[in-house]
């Protein structure tokens, strides 16, 4: 265990060598570092060349992985000696090598570092411990992408890893929980060598926040679908079978969450026989929380398990066929045909009928959408308003919304006029001519209904029919965010 004094002086040493992400990004160039995102380091060995100043030592040491003479890491690292009593940095002749991975972090609050389990490089197979701390995974990222971007008082990190999430909650107090001691340890030391405070706390689930409530609540659970009872790792597969892990999240949420609280969570569904909106909706509606559902991709069962075979490091392995084969029996014997991979959002909206969507959105996005899904729900109110409101109220169109126009080269008309969000979900609508010119001028002066009435009699268009088709269609693009009241 490292002391706090010791992750403080520990802070100070990798300021002083420029082991920060602007000096790392720097140094190893746009190169080294796409080699680092698909897991290469030689184009970042490359780099640093034979230099060995502080900083270039330092990259070998905590982001490459190799063995640096003892003697360049001391004076690289002052506080070495206490990193190879908490285990750390570990001797190998006259070198030291590092145990762990420390990388270095930043968003606009702060200037961080993430300290996980080392990420295995350059096609290195590695099975990974049962109790292994992930890194800033392509997971992680999202979900801090998908996290609304508005200051809250208190925010729960549930699962926390390594961190990650922490490090990007902007709020007044946070605490973070996870099962594996072991990730508490690593979380404890890149939220302290970041400067973030979070109330570190052991156990499952909502169990160490019993009786508390958080305005804010992100996850990245273990949500791999996999077959309870075999060799589990902790960072991906609890054991509890199919997807109960994410219906335990959901119905869990409500009584955690304050007034107005946002829960969202990154996960797997298993795709059964029953339609996966109507087993969603039943962990869902239960809640009487508003919900965003968004199913990004789906996956046959044998490419999900390959995936997760390799991600466990069992490629090439003698244990490899038995394991799918197990896999395998194990979706048959429980109906799972394929897996919905996506993102799940829930306000606790105190809303007598709330509002629950659940789509499948394989499009592009615009990241960060983490507003979007913030917009989403703030608009449930409007989007609701009655006929008379709706057309007493003044709209402005998102900035962001473009119209295009698609067809034939050459052509008079465009057979197709689409609205399209340059922003968050990237959402696109096919409105019919009136309805796009109701939508242009909705620059928030004028009511709705005035702007029905300046339409019809300049397209000719009967009065109450386009009513009728603008109010349904304005109800949408309110939910949908292409409009917002003024
Ligand atoms: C996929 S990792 C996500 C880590 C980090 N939050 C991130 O975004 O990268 C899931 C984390 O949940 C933890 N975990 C596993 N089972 C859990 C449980 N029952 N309750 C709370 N956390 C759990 C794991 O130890 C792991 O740190």
């Amino acid at each position: 265990m490292l002391a706090d004094s010791a992750i403080a002086r520990l802070r100070d040493d990798l300021l002083a060598a420029g082991f920060t992400l602007d000096g790392v990004s720097d140094r190893l160039g746009a190169s080294g570092l796409a080699g680092l995102e698909r897991n290469s380091s030689v184009p970042a060995a490359a780099a640093l060349g034979h230099e060995a100043d502080a900083q270039a030592d330092l990259v070998r040491l905590w982001i490459l992985g190799h063995r640096v003479p003892a003697a360049r890491v001391l004076a690289a690292l002052p506080s070495a000696s206490e990193l190879l009593e908490a285990g750390l940095l570990r001797r190998e002749d006259d070198a030291l090598l590092a145990d762990v991975e420390l990388k270095p972090y930043g968003t606009d609050r702060l200037t961080g570092w993430i300290c996980s389990d080392p990420t295995p490089l350059d096609g290195r197979i590695v099975r990974p411990r049962p109790d292994f701390v992930l890194g800033a995974s392509p997971a992680s990222t999202t979900l801090t992408q998908l996290v609304p971007s508005r200051h809250v008082g208190r925010a729960l990190d549930l699962g926390t890893g390594c961190g990650i999430q922490s490090l990007n909650l902007d709020a007044g107090a946070i605490v973070a929980t996870d099962v594996n001691p072991r990730a508490l340890e690593l979380a404890r030391i890149t939220l302290g060598l970041s400067g973030v405070e979070a109330d570190l706390r052991p156990g499952s689930l909502y169990e160490p926040v019993a009786g508390e409530r958080f305005d804010l609540i992100a996850t990245n659970p273990p949500y791999v679908i996999s077959p309870p009872g075999g060799e589990r790792l902790v960072y991906r597969e609890t054991g509890l079978g199919g997807d109960e892990l994410m219906r335990q999240v959901v119905t869990g949420a409500p009584q955690r969450l304050a007034d107005g609280g946002t829960l969202v969570v990154l996960g797997n569904w298993a795709i059964t026989d029953r339609p996966w909106e109507e087993r969603l909706a039943g962990w869902l509606r239960p809640t009487g929380c508003d919900a965003l559902v968004l199913e990004r991709e789906r996956l046959d069962r044998y490419a999900y398990i390959e995936l997760w075979l390799a991600d466990a490091g069992l490629v090439g392995s003698d244990d490899y066929d038995r394991r799918y084969a197990e896999w395998l029996d194990y979706f048959d014997a429980t109906g799972i045909r394929e897996v919905g991979l996506g993102w799940l959002a829930l306000r606790n909206s105190g809303r007598e009928r709330p509002e629950v969507r659940i789509e499948q959105w394989p499009h592009l996005v615009h990241q960060p959408v983490g507003d979007a899904i913030a917009a989403f729900f703030d608009s449930v109110g409007d989007a609701r308003l009655d006929h008379a409101e709706l057309l007493a109220s003044r709209w402005r169109r998102h900035p962001g919304v473009v119209q295009e126009t698609l067809g034939e080269p050459g052509a008079a008309d465009p057979q197709h006029l689409v609205l399209r969000q340059h922003y968050g979900l990237g959402r696109a609508l096919e409105p019919g001519t009136e309805l796009a010119a109701v939508v242009g001028a909705c620059d928030g002066e004028l009511p709705l209904g005035r702007l029905v009435d300046a339409v019809a009699s300049l397209t000719g268009a009967e009065r109450v029919t386009l009513e009728t088709e603008v109010l349904a269609a304005v109800r949408r693009l309110v939910l949908e965010g292409f409009l917002h009241r003024a």
